[in-house]
């Protein structure tokens, strides 16, 4: 059996947009290697909208612009693969892309095919321009059965946004990761509103099915195509952990070729990572035991991890700083009730810091934008 973990790389659109070509895709791709984010686990490089012709050729096929990609996709993707690397690319289930490209629509076959003779292993397919008539499950089965049978391995990242009640059908479609939201955009706002939706979603993910929170705005600093204003280290890093918590697709947006050391840093957190990347993709929950009804935008939440530890977060997406009750979990919630004679040695794995969990229970104050993220694994009391 095919097993996937949240998928994890670089794509295009965040900071380039339009203004992409095969010069900056293989800089990046190099870029991704010589940093060490490979080495991380982030291996597709991935090119969304506008890389194409608005024109299909005479037999129907999609043509790549031969001025931003003059030697072709299937160089490209060599040059990628050379570096040990995966390649990605993008298309819609509509007529015409969101950029206003040639869609895949009624010439899903024959696009797989290219896809496929281009050595791809990824396709984001959008949702921009599709016919109305037609229920979107059944558009995205189509574009997921010619990938099945196209000859390669090809991961189907849907990107329908979560319009249409997606988690309801996105499971019959056969697509591996699939979005929850519209777009992300490099503000603190952007982050509150996904995140909401994010947790709300959690639940519809699972193995090799990934509730995707939309691409990483990590370092982009307010720079770039869904620059706004920017946000700070804190806030990058309560965005990192909660995308890593709830097993979102991990896909870069920054551009890697310019990162500062704190983009790194967050980037390259191997526990963190480790966390994202855990082998049951289990569901996160609510490890509170009471929840005030003033603290919509303050969370807790639990994931069970595969080699018997638990990974711990706390949010606060408020702009104040929260009570011990806002930010509390129970050991009860996670199975460890006082019979049991166990508790929780915790790292948090930003600090590095360790607490042994005394009495059931957790409580501190977290300040506003702010979040910790724990390891902890059981012990005898
Ligand atoms: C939609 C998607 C984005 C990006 C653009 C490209 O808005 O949600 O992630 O792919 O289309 O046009």
């Amino acid at each position: 059996m095919k097993v996937y973990k949240p998928p994890m790389g670089w794509n295009t659109w965040n900071t380039f947009a339009r203004n992409i070509d095969e010069k900056l895709v293989m800089e990046s791709a190099d870029k991704l290697v010589e940093t060490g984010l490979a080495e991380c686990g982030y291996n597709y490089i991935v090119i969304d909208d506008c890389w194409a012709l608005k024109q299909r050729d005479e037999n129907g096929k999609l043509v790549p612009d031969p001025e931003k990609f003059p030697s072709g996709m299937k160089h490209l993707s060599d040059y990628i693969h050379s570096k040990g690397l995966k390649f990605g690319m993008y298309s819609c289930c509509g007529t015409l892309t969101c950029a206003g490209y040639p869609g895949s629509y009624q010439h899903e076959f024959d696009d797989a095919k290219s896809f496929a003779d281009w050595g791809v292993d990824l396709l984001k397919y959008d949702y921009c321009f599709r016919p109305t008539t037609i229920p979107p499950e059944i558009l995205y089965r189509r574009m997921s059965i010619a990938l099945k049978n196209c000859g390669r391995d090809i991961l189907f990242s849907a990107c329908s946004c979560g319009f249409d009640d997606t988690r309801e059908w996105i499971g019959t479609t056969g697509s591996h990761m699939w979005r929850t939201t519209d777009d992300i955009y490099d503000s603190w706002e952007s982050l509150k509103k996904l995140s909401k939706v994010g947790l709300e979603n959690a639940k519809y993910g699972g193995i090799s099915r990934f509730a995707d929170m939309d691409m990483l705005i990590v370092g982009m600093y307010g720079k770039g195509n869904v620059g706004l204003g920017g946000c700070t280290f804190e806030e990058y890093k309560t965005h990192f952990s909660l995308w890593a918590l709830l097993n979102s697709p991990l896909m870069i947006g920054c551009d890697i070729r310019n990162m500062d050391e704190d983009t790194k840093k967050i980037l390259m957190n191997k526990e963190v990572i480790a966390i994202n990347q855990d082998e049951e993709s289990n569901v996160p929950f609510d490890a509170r035991i009471i929840n005030s009804p003033y603290d919509d935008d303050i969370f807790v939440y639990a994931k069970m991890l595969s080699n018997g530890d638990y990974a711990i977060g706390f949010f606060n997406f408020t702009d104040e700083k929260t009570n011990e009750w806002q930010t509390h979990f129970t050991l009860e919630k996670l199975g460890l009730d006082e019979a049991t004679g166990k508790t929780l040695l915790m790292k948090e794995l930003w600090t590095g810091e360790t607490e042994r969990v005394e009495n059931g229970i957790v409580r501190f104050k977290l300040e506003p934008h702010t979040c910790k993220l724990y390891r902890a694994s059981v012990i005898d009391k």
